[in-house]
């Protein structure tokens, strides 16, 4: 239930009427003026509500696109309200009545003129009357936040954090149940380990019998979703992986477990997600509302597993700004666009799809259905995210070309697995079944030429103790070795083991086989000045013509006065960066290419930082300071002393070994290093932590 606090003598009340009356003075009576004043009180009411004003609010109807003042969402993207803005000179009530021909929803609308205020809920006005009254505003703006509660959406948001709530203890249950039938159902342990040695052959060698049940177990608790919600009744024969899996799934239930059965438990909290979704006719608020279960899911189910492979989808202006660029920066440096015939496009970490729904939006219509079927390309390493992506893909390819067509581009498979030097395909045999081995075979035959995504980053570890590490991989680990950590003159380069390290090594050998094109990944920031990555940044100088930063800060490691959750921009702990690379073909090796940088305000909350992006639309109105590296490969040097280096170093390796370098002490050795310093080192003799009995 929704109560607002609002009284005449608050300050947003008085601030709108003082305002008012200054722009009457001014003789300034028009919308475009006026509208921003009643934003700013709406904007004070929404936060006491949690929710957000979105200005310029786009909506479908009835296959119309139409456009609102603001539409007032909730954290899931639920629309709660719209508010349509008139001038002081018009007539408001036929206002009204020409937006309702055009297609405005009623279930919900504020219409208002500086001294005016129509309200209509659910087809009916429920307020029309003169606001010159603060008393009266209030009145109005109670309505119109506290009276239209639409169950559905109560019971969603119920719905949704009960979900990630209750998915470790259902999931528990079921993997009881699994376990239960591996030992007393003949059929389902015989699918069961075929099905696990299909895994380890084709994702991961070392794959545990516990990630393959947790597979199971995101099928099984999903499907329904899939199914209703998106109305995809054929989701488990259509999708070539679900096809497989509820091969399993049938020998599972082939004896005592019945799916039905289990399921019968969670029904009511499946209703409420199915009846929320019903009141959802935009294809692209279901979607947000995807990514929503996407997050809660591992968030509840499986911890590490978020952490591990950066579970975190990526908010649309940043998704936006990317792909505007990337079709910016193609035309002015290669003379082609991302629609043109031979633009291979790949987002190896594909999460829900949303880079490559942008980059479909980004294509010409009359290109669409053939790049949607030769030149799309993404892999996806997790079960759910690949489901959710596969099926938001369709869809948006259904919207815009208005048939439904399998997309074939998209490959469950680790991208690092299929990493290899050259173009050789011969070491993929079988990933997971003879469809998706096909697909494999096809994107390591594509010359890509843009590489684009959100690589996963180890976001949350903080503590050894998580023992969240990533795998190994032999190839790429080899290049990183011998690029990145072969250049770096650190001594500890235990940061560049990181996964999104591995991310850019791969994508930047990926456009080798074009000999030039495009990196644009939205990744953890670190390597723009930490000491580890001075190698790093000398490959990227070295390898590129052009290298360009948009810093969105956000590292509250750094910088504890900032808040995750409020400043970062996907409320983490690490600082983020956008990086566009562009390598062209004429690039002489040893030549070093050019460096932008621009970064935003450290204190910038989150969303004034998503509608900076917004506003900039793309890189070419960003204002780009050129970085000069200096000769350690420093990029940003602003602050830093000159002479540091001329100054008597503490100590060095070099002296240890007898050199006669000046130097403070011969000692010199990384002490004591725990790897756990927040329990084996305390001002305070006391334990902070008791130990277990
Ligand atoms: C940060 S998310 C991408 C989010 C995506 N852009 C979106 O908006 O939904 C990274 C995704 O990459 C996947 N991933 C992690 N490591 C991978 C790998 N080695 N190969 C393929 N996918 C991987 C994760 O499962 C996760 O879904």
């Amino acid at each position: 239930m929704t109560t607002l606090t609002l009284k005449p003598t608050h300050k947003a009340v008085l601030s709108y009427y003082n305002q008012l009356h200054a722009f009457k003075e001014l003789n300034v009576a028009n919308e475009g003026g006026l509208a921003p004043l009643f934003a700013e009180l709406l904007k004070h009411c929404a936060r006491q509500c949690e929710w957000t004003l979105v200005e310029q609010y786009p909506m479908k109807r009835n296959g119309r696109s139409l456009r609102a003042d603001g539409g007032l969402v909730d954290k899931f993207n639920l629309l709660h309200g719209i508010w349509e803005a008139k001038d002081g000179t018009d007539d408001l009530e036929r206002e009204v009545k020409k937006k309702f021909e055009a297609g405005y929803p009623s279930e919900n609308i504020l219409f208002q003129a500086p001294e005016r205020i129509i309200i209509v809920q659910n087809g009916r006005e429920v307020f029309n009357d003169l606001i010159t009254n603060p008393q009266f505003l209030i009145r109005a703006l109670k309505i119109f936040f506290e009276e239209y509660q639409p169950k559905e959406f109560l019971q969603w948001e119920k719905a949704a954090d009960e979900f990630k709530d209750r998915v470790p203890e259902i999931g528990k249950r079921l993997l009881k149940q699994i376990e239960t039938e591996r030992e007393t159902n003949k059929r389902f342990t015989g699918a069961f380990n075929e099905f696990y040695s299909l895994c380890r052959e084709t994702i991961n060698p070392e794959l545990s019998v516990q990630a393959v049940e947790e597979m199971l177990i995101q099928h099984i608790l999903t499907e329904r979703i899939f199914r209703n919600v998106f109305r995809n009744a054929d989701f488990v024969n259509r999708n070539i992986i679900a096809h497989e899996i509820e091969k399993v799934i049938t020998a599972l239930t082939s004896q005592h477990f019945s799916r039905d059965e289990f399921l019968a438990d969670l029904d009511l909290f499946y209703k409420a997600i199915e009846t929320t979704a019903d009141t959802i006719s935009d294809y692209s608020q279901k979607q947000h509302f995807l990514n929503t279960i996407y997050e809660k899911f591992f968030q509840g189910f499986s911890v590490k597993v978020a952490d591990t492979h950066g579970i975190v989808y990526t908010p649309q202006p940043i998704v936006d700004f990317m792909v505007r660029s990337v079709e910016e920066l193609l035309k002015k440096e290669f003379g082609k666009s991302l629609s043109d015939e031979g633009v291979h496009i790949l987002d190896p970490f594909v999460g829900t799809g949303n880079f490559i729904i942008r980059v479909m939006r980004e294509i010409k219509k009359h290109k669409l259905h053939y790049k949607y079927e030769r030149e799309l390309h993404c892999n996806e390493v997790m079960l759910l995210p690949y489901y959710i992506a596969s099926m938001n893909i369709e869809h948006a390819f259904f919207e815009m070309a208005g048939n439904y067509l399998p997309f074939e581009g998209i490959c469950l498979v680790d991208t690092f697995e299929i990493a290899e030097e050259g173009q050789q395909t011969s070491h993929i045999d079988a990933l997971f079944s003879k469809e998706n081995t096909a697909r494999v075979r096809k994107q390591k035959d594509a010359p890509i030429f843009v590489v684009i995504g959100n690589p996963p980053y180890n976001s949350g570890q903080v503590n050894e103790n998580d023992n969240n590490k990533n795998r190994k991989y032999p190839y790429i680990d080899r290049r990183v070795k011998n690029t990145y950590v072969k250049d770096s003159k650190a001594t500890n380069k235990n940061a560049l083991s990181d996964v999104y390290v591995k991310a850019f090594r791969f994508a930047c050998d990926r456009i080798e086989g074009s000999g030039e094109g495009m990196v644009a990944f939205v990744s953890n920031n670190s390597f723009i000045d930490d000491f580890a990555f001075d190698g790093m940044r000398k490959s990227l100088h070295d390898e590129f013509d052009a290298v360009y930063i948009l810093d969105l800060g956000g590292n509250v490691r750094k910088n504890p006065k900032l808040s995750g959750s409020t400043h970062n921009v996907f409320g983490i702990q690490v600082g983020v960066s956008i990086n566009i690379l562009v390598k062209k073909k004429a690039k002489k090796s040893g030549e070093p290419g050019k460096i932008y940088y621009a970064r935003m305000d450290e204190f910038w909350k989150k969303e004034q930082k998503y509608l900076f992006l917004e506003d900039m639309n793309h890189y070419q109105a960003i204002q780009w300071q050129e970085i000069n590296p200096d000769k350690n490969d420093l990029w940003l040097t602003s602050g830093t002393d000159g002479d540091f280096e001329n100054l008597m170093a503490m100590g060095s390796k070099e002296a240890k070994a007898g050199d006669n370098t000046h130097i403070c002490f011969k000692l010199f050795s990384n002490g004591i290093k725990s790897n756990r310093d927040s329990w084996v080192f305390n001002f305070n003799w006391n334990p902070p932590f008791k130990p277990k009995k």
